[in-house]
Formats: C-alpha cells, sequence, structure tokens
C-alpha cells in the first residue's frame, strides 16, 4: 500500500535519510521508533511530499508518487495528521469534521457551511466522530474543548479525508498519562483495512499499537521486523540507553 525504495536525502552535509526502504501493506500498522534527530519527521515529509527526496521513491497503492504535490497525493489517500494546530478554533467539531470531508469529497470550499445539511457529509462526521469517541463534544466549539480532545479530532479530520495511508507523528506528545491509555485504544479502534504509519516517543504505544516496527537511527533502518523481536534486540537497547527497560 505504500512503499519507498532506496530513499536519501542530505541537508548541506546532514546526511538525513540513507538509502530507508520501507513496504507497508494493506491494512498494517507500523511504529517507526528512533532517538531525536533520527530522521522520522523528515522521512514523513518526504511521503506527504513537502520534501523531495535526492534519490529513491516513493509508491503509494502501486504507484509512483515521488514527484507529485502534497495535495495530489491527499486525494489519493495519504493523509497526515499534524502536531501543529491545523484546527479551526471557532468552528464545532462537527464542523471541523464535516469541512475536511467536503474537500476531500470535492465539495466547494466556500459551500461548506452548507455540508453538514448533506447526507453524504453527515455520515462521514457521524462515522467519523464515533471512531475517535467524538460524539460527547461534537456540538462544542474547539477553542472549548481540552488539549486531548483536540488531539482525538484532529485525528478525526485525516480520517474524514478517506484515506487510504495515515501517517501520524507522535500523536500522543504532550497528553498525559491517562489520554495516552485512551489514544491507544482510539487507534485500536481505527478501521483495520487502514494502513498506519505513526512516528512515536512512547515504547508502550509503539509494543501496544504495533504490528511491526521500523527503527531509525542516524537517517538509517536499523530494525525492521515483529514487536516481540524488537523487545529482545540488543543493538535497540544500546540506541535507548536503557529506556528500553522501562517499557
Ligand atoms: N530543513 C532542515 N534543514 C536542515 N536540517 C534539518 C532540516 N530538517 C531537519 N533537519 C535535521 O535533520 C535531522 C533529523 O531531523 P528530524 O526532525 O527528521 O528528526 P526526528 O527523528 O523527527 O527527531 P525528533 O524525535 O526530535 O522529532 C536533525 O539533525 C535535524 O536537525
Ligand atoms: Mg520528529
Amino acid at each position: 500500500m505504500l512503499e519507498t525504495r532506496n530513499l536519501d536525502k542530505s541537508f548541506g552535509a546532514i546526511h538525513v535519510t540513507r538509502d530507508v526502504s520501507l513496504k507497508l501493506e494493506r491494512g498494517e500498522r507500523r511504529v517507526i521508533l528512533g532517538p531525536n534527530g533520527a530522521g522520522k519527521t523528515t522521512l514523513f515529509n518526504q511521503l506527504v511530499g513537502e520534501l523531495r527526496p535526492d534519490t529513491g521513491s516513493i509508491h503509494l497503492a502501486g504507484e509512483d508518487v515521488t514527484a507529485l504535490p502534497v495535495a495530489t497525493r491527499a486525494r489519493r489517500g495519504l493523509s497526515r495528521s499534524y502536531q501543529k494546530n491545523t484546527l479551526f478554533d471557532g468552528l464545532t467539531v462537527a464542523e471541523n469534521l464535516a469541512l475536511a470531508a467536503s474537500v476531500a469529497t470535492g465539495n466547494a470550499m466556500n459551500m461548506w457551511t452548507d455540508s453538514l445539511a448533506k447526507p453524504e457529509i453527515r455520515d462521514i462526521v457521524d462515522d467519523v466522530a464515533n471512531q475517535v469517541s467524538l460524539i460527547p463534544y461534537i456540538h462544542a466549539k474547539v477553542s472549548e474543548v481540552s488539549y486531548g480532545v483536540r488531539r482525538q479530532l484532529e485525528v478525526g479530520v485525516a480520517l474524514a479525508t478517506r484515506p487510504l495511508v495515515l501517517l501520524m507523528d507522535e500523536p500522543t506528545s504532550g497528553v498525559g498519562p491517562e489520554m495516552a491509555k485512551g489514544f491507544h485504544d482510539l487507534l485500536n479502534n481505527l478501521p483495520r483495512d487502514l494502513t498506519l504509519l505513526i512516528i512515536e516517543h512512547d515504547m508502550d504505544l509503539a509494543f501496544d499499537v504495533a504490528d511491526t516496527i521500523t527503527v531509525l537511527n542516524y537517517g538509517e533502518v536499523v530494525f525492521d521486523g515483529l514487536p516481540e523481536q524488537a523487545r529482545g534486540s540488543q543493538l535497540l537497547k544500546e540506541i535507548y540507553l536503557g529506556s528500553w527497560e522501562d517499557a
């Protein structure tokens, strides 16, 4: 469903992506681990099209998308849940979801205010609100909900575009342990045919959600395998300098 072949990227003298080849099957849930500065976010930026790799290629559902702009990749089913705030504070939870759904279904941007009246959009909004546990907040303004609920809504907005592949960069960053647990459940309840690629620092989340794990270190894939193999890996223990024991 999503594949990279020999991706390479440098910023001047800094080599941030080194010969990265990944292959995600449809419905696979993969977690990318790696220390700060390992090149995880830079890899995502290449996947979504915000950065061009120096060499190598990216394939989505069997097609080479390496040269396609961000919006075209998004229309083909590659969606990213941003860490930075991309929500509309003055709108309700439902309106934010409707806006994302109407853009994705090709309804004109300036018609979005009516979009909640459209059955096609309402169905998506109800469905997504259910998936990410937003029903209790559906009519609340974004400015009135908690940080944790906003993080849920960010995932919801990405889902409302009906993606094939969803990329998430540290979805639990900044939420407390209680909320992080809720997030695990939320991720585990997403549709099984959705392909997930999640950057995560939290080992518990990684082991809880992942079908497969990729570890990046200095821009290079140093591990690619099953969570239970990752747990036993001496190399990974060394990379994480003991934090592994806490997992
Ligand atoms: N636009 C840029 N120009 C120059 N260097 C960059 C740029 N973006 C990232 N880097 C460098 O590339 C390296 C990888 O950064 P990246 O943000 O991808 O790491 P990361 O694995 O996401 O780290 P973290 O866990 O802290 O989020 C770092 O050394 C960073 O300073
Ligand atoms: Mg990062």
